[in-house]
């Protein structure tokens, strides 16, 4: 298929600003879980970044909270992850003063005293670094510690300071299903007002992500079309080649239906199917996303499959299947593939259906979003014989690409240069990312960990937007759960996933999209 790129002229580049100068207030980040490999690989090296671009306050501290007696381990450890995974070389300029704002605390999650001691360092490390009352609770435990770490931070009233704001940003999983989601709300509503909590999902710091608001409603010409009466289907794919990299105890309770479609994946479907917000506000953002979710009909188990990865191939190496992979059971019913077909019961939508798929150890990395738009009402084209990618008239498809190679593209049909014919083949204009911008460094958390020093609680999940996703998805993972699946493995290691996921769309006279 033929390809042209869109480049974006280097003045208008140089137009663009690079950052914003605003810095947030002084505060303490408090990291609850920081001996885990979120906060070496991923925050740290974020909050790093934020600092390298003059984006974080000169009076800021960070407070890693743990079990582990660690010390002065532990700003050495972070210091390691921001080399290691934030691309960053040794010898940094602002790295030694960076670290010297790390600090460590060791606790007992449900240590009662063990809060009375944080509170007073806190204090003490506020007064070292001329910090008022601001702070940041980050949760990033497991999330059986979640219930322990707000009522204590609510007992010792680390929640309301005497000056100063607090807030509790929440990593995933948000609950295992609808009660336990509901019931984390109120223990979590007990403590903290909704305008303190930012529930995390990284997808929405990711800037494709953000990007595809702009693209739909910072253009003129894709909104008219992006509805029932010219889009035929939509999917969306999050396939990975990893496999559960030694986190086997948390993902045999995960799953792929909980670990990526409920969250990350339905994110992305709220964002493509959303109707354009009063404003790009907090408050309006997430009530729109929020009527897409509730104007979505009981999905019904016959819509929605699994697989699960035997041994096989990736990248040329052999690979394990899953029920062999690090405590692991060996005979583990859970899914390490979903896919479910749903609707968007509302004027836009009825009627198109959305496909979802997620899966690990697939053929290849791609989260993409795929708008195919219906055929025009007659064809007058291509009554020759072609073959391949031509043999038969293409609709025209968008795809956002979301990551990698981070873009945008529109298929569309082209004459075939003849003198005696007219035939029509597929062509792709294409946005990439990197060549009209440049490759952005950013991993999602700095944009999440700013706006959560700011306030701005627009790219966080509300406390109703969870509880209706989960309300979508408990019954068949109930249903699920009632029956371990016979055939598991159903798909190896480094094909596209299981059959019964390509029958799914046959039915409906579809197919996935080949990536
Ligand atoms: C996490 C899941 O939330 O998202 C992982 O727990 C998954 O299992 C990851 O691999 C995918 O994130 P990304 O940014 O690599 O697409």
């Amino acid at each position: 298929m033929a390809t042209m790129q869109m480049k974006i002229s280097p003045e208008d580049l140089s137009k663009v600003p690079s950052s914003s100068s605003r810095v947030p207030e002084p505060t303490i980040i408090v990291i609850f879980g920081a001996s885990g490999d979120l906060t070496k690989r991923k925050l740290l090296p974020a909050l790093f970044h934020l600092e390298q671009n003059g984006l974080l306050p000169k009076e800021f501290a960070i407070v890693g909270v743990a079990r582990r007696p660690l010390g002065g381990e532990f700003a050495a450890d972070m210091r390691a992850g921001i080399l290691e995974f934030g691309g960053v070389s040794e010898g940094e300029a602002h790295l030694d003063a960076f670290i010297d704002k790390v600090h460590y605390y060791a606790m007992n999650f449900d240590d009662g005293e063990g809060y009375t001691g944080l509170r007073a360092e806190l204090d003490r490390i506020a007064g070292e670094h001329g910090i008022g009352g601001n702070r940041l609770f980050y949760l990033a435990t497991a999330p059986e510690y979640f219930t322990a770490i707000i009522e204590n931070l609510g007992a010792h009233g680390l929640n309301k300071p005497a000056q100063g704001t607090v807030r509790a940003v929440i990593e995933k999983p948000f609950g295992h299903d609808l009660e336990s989601a509901k019931e984390l709300n109120r223990q979590v509503n007990a403590v903290f007002a909704e305008r303190q909590v930012f529930r995390i999902d990284h997808y929405l710091g990711k800037e494709t992500v953000q990007n595809i608001l702009v693209f739909r409603f910072a253009n003129g010409i894709f909104e008219p079309v992006w509805n029932r009466n010219y889009i035929d289907n939509v999917q969306i794919t999050a396939a990975e080649t990893l496999g559960v990299e030694g986190r086997g105890p948390f993902y045999e309770k995960a799953g792929a239906l909980r670990d990526v479609v409920q969250n990350h994946v339905m994110e992305l479907l709220s964002f493509v199917a959303m109707e354009p917000p009063v404003s790009f506000e907090s408050q309006s953002v997430r009530l729109e996303k929020l009527k897409v979710w509730q104007a979505i009909p009981a999905i019904g188990i016959t819509n929605a499959v699994r697989g699960q990865y035997g041994p096989g191939s990736i990248d040329g190496g052999d690979v394990v299947g899953y029920r062999s992979e690090e405590r692991v059971s060996a005979t583990s019913g859970t899914e390490t593939y979903a896919a479910v077909k749903l609707e968007i019961d509302n004027w836009r939508w009825a009627g198109v259906p959305f496909y979802l798929r997620a899966g690990k150890r697939l053929k290849g990395r791609a989260t993409e979003i795929a708008i195919t738009f219906k055929q025009p009402p007659l064809m007058i084209f291509n009554r020759n014989n072609m073959q391949g990618d031509c043999a038969e008239i293409q609709p025209n498809v968008i795809t956002i690409r979301i990551q990698p190679d981070e873009g945008i593209s529109l298929r569309f049909g082209a004459k075939v240069p003849s003198t005696q014919s007219v035939n029509v083949c597929p062509v792709t204009m294409d946005f990439d990312y990197a060549s009209a911008f440049g490759k952005s460094s950013a991993n999602g958390y700095e944009r999440l960990l700013l706006d959560a020093m700011f306030g701005d609680q627009t790219l966080f999940a509300h406390r109703d937007g969870v509880e209706t996703t989960w309300s979508l998805y408990t019954p068949i993972l109930e249903a699920w759960a009632a029956k371990t699946p016979l055939k598991f493995p159903n798909y190896a290691a480094g094909s596209w996933g299981p059959d019964c996921a390509d029958e799914l769309l046959a039915r409906d006279g579809h197919k996935w999209r080949k990536l």
